[in-house]
């Protein structure tokens, strides 16, 4: 994991609770605002992804155009993260109709994924099918992502926002810190599977920094997807090949399951904090009904007017309680009634709110099952504004790191290991120490529950595009960056923000070093809160904003991530 220096999370914390005397976004004095942004922002994990992006706008593309090459990108420079054989959830706004829509591309379990297919013996969660190899591995959403942004919200052909991926896959690409660290972590599992040694041990040895790396078969796979759309991947040769891997290695996908794939349409999630208007995502992610819990119950209190001890008390004791409901409701709405309007009205906050003792940390209710250690953070997020006021907001993942672990042979394809977000045995904590019941319980088609929460917020002033990584603790970085321009902080202060989390279970409330000083550890502590104060570094938030009185765009890049770039092209560029 990175780190960054202690002095400079200590600046951007002072920063973040001096500025929280700021007021909210619905009381500042009332001015002139621009009526589009003055060019497109975007912010991803990794330059060639941004670079793409930005090269679209400059060829007449929308910010629709953009993703479409964004994400391709990230699949082939991240394959760590996130790609081809994954999922993923995108937010848009289309300026021109000022509808807002969330674009599913979550993977679904295949029918063979019944619950005892992941238990031992014994009766217990059989780690090794849920987090690798192919019965960890739903049926990938993405390509169909791509596919249905192009054509339903695009403006160019998939053959030229592909292009930039498919360059990169055949020519290669730098090898960074991340990939070979990553590669590492999950050896073991990687060279298990023939085509997974084919792509990464192409010259004999595991990528190295500083080495050129090359996917000429996802190339292939990339290009079959921009001239066949949907066809190119979930029926025919690529859909030949996945289906024969999985089987081949031991799991069971039917070809109707990869060619009946569809994304889902989904009216996004709205509340309103603080004068901010928030769009966000509604199951089956769990973000945005527990964003909202978190916020509406914490608008109790003015955050900028508690000490930090206070101020972090309140806050997690928000967030446990999200916590808590998401364990216990939520889950894919198309196969579970998700109690969504309860949970997110501002009466049950209240109602949340009331059980909240102002100095006693409410100790989390235990349930069975030990929670795992949690995994290296993965998965990838960016986002986009354009000149007509279109908006991107798109986390997409694997799963853990490098996910299963398993590329089909002749595809360059990894798969997921999503099937690992299903509460595969009731009450048992999956890889993020998270877990779940009967809403999230995995059945055939049905989508695993998620995290990943991509949001919009606008005000009068102030429009902002925001998310990130980081399994369980997504939620809580997009919390707490929202927080951040609530308090008037910089796109690029905002992702800098130090962390703090709480998930229920376990009870502890962790903290990257430097994010809370011994003094306000002590004082948490004497309320009854256990805090593990001194955890490495997690996340990678990527946020774009626009600033309507000022007509500026700026945009902020994780500085754990030394691969990221936000960046603005000005309008005499970006093609209006
Ligand atoms: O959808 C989810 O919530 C997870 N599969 C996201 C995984 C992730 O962020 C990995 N990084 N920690």
């Amino acid at each position: 994991m990175r780190s960054i220096p202690l002095t400079f999370l200590a600046r951007v914390l002072s920063v973040a609770l001096l500025s929280c005397a700021t007021l909210p976004a619905t009381a500042k004095t009332p001015a002139k605002v621009a009526a589009h942004p003055p060019g497109a922002a975007i912010a991803s994990a990794h330059s060639l992804a941004t670079e793409a992006g930005l090269d679209m706008i400059r060829k007449g593309g929308n910010a629709f155009d953009a993703a479409v090459a964004v994400s391709g990108m990230l699949s082939v420079v991240e394959p760590v993260s996130s790609g081809l054989g994954g999922g993923g959830f995108f937010l848009l706004h289309d300026a021109k109709s000022g509808r807002d829509v969330f674009v599913d591309a979550r993977e679904t379990a295949p029918e063979s994924a019944t619950p005892a297919a992941f238990l031992d013996a014994k009766g217990d969660l059989d780690r090794d099918r849920a987090q690798n190899g192919p019965w960890s591995a739903g049926i990938p959403g993405l390509p169909a992502a791509l596919v249905h942004i192009a054509q339903k919200y695009g403006r160019l052909p998939l053959s030229t926002t592909l292009a930039p991926a498919i360059r990169i896959a055949r020519d290669g690409f730098p090898v960074y810190a991340r990939l070979e660290k990553g590669y590492a972590s999950r050896r073991s599992v990687m060279e298990r599977y023939r085509g997974t040694r084919e792509v990464f041990l192409s010259d004999g040895d595991p990528p190295k920094v500083g080495e050129t790396f090359r996917q000429p078969d996802l190339a292939r796979t990339l290009e079959l997807i921009a001239t066949r759309g949907r066809d190119g991947f979930y029926t025919g040769e690529t859909a030949t090949r996945l289906l024969a891997t999985v089987k081949e290695e031991g799991g069971r996908w039917t070809p109707a399951e990869l060619s009946n794939y569809r994304v889902r349409e989904r009216a996004p999630l709205r509340f309103d904090y603080r004068g901010w208007k928030v769009t966000t995502a509604p199951p089956p992610s769990s973000g945005g009904v527990a964003l909202a819990e978190i916020l509406q119950t914490a608008s109790g209190w003015d955050l900028a007017k508690l000490d930090p001890a206070h101020r972090t008390h309140v806050l997690v004791e928000a967030m446990r309680r999200a916590y808590r409901d998401r364990t216990i409701y939520l889950g894919d709405p198309d196969f579970v009634k998700v109690p969504v309007s309860r949970l997110t009205s501002p009466d049950y906050a209240a109602g949340l709110r009331a059980t909240l003792h102002p100095e006693k940390a409410t100790p989390s209710e235990l349930l069975p099952g030990q929670p795992a250690p949690l995994e290296d953070d993965e998965t990838t997020h960016f986002s986009i504004i354009d000149a007509q006021g279109n908006l991107v907001s798109a986390t997409q993942t694997v799963n853990l790191t490098y996910g299963s672990g398993l590329v089909a042979p002749g595809t360059g394809v990894l798969l997921n290991n999503e099937m690992d977000d299903f509460a595969l045995k009731p009450g048992t904590a999956n890889a993020f120490g998270v877990m779940g019941f009967e809403a999230n319980a995995p059945k055939a088609g049905k989508r695993m529950l998620s995290s990943m929460t991509p949001t919009f917020m606008d005000s009068p002033g102030k429009l902002v595009v925001i998310g990130a990584p980081g399994g369980s603790r997504i939620i809580t970085e997009v919390l707490l960056g929202m927080l951040g321009y609530d308090a008037g902080l910089s796109a690029q202060q905002v992702a800098a923000l130090p962390r703090i989390h709480h998930q229920w279970m376990p009870d502890v409330i962790s903290a990257e070093a430097g994010a809370l000083d011994p003094a306000t550890v002590r004082a948490l502590e004497a309320m009854g809160h256990r805090v593990n104060a001194a955890e490495s570094a997690w996340g990678n938030l990527q946020t774009v904003a626009w600033d309507k009185r000022g007509n500026t765009l700026e945009g902020g890049t994780d500085p754990r991530n030394p691969t990221g770039k936000a960046d603005v092209l000005p309008v005499a560029s970006a093609a209006k």
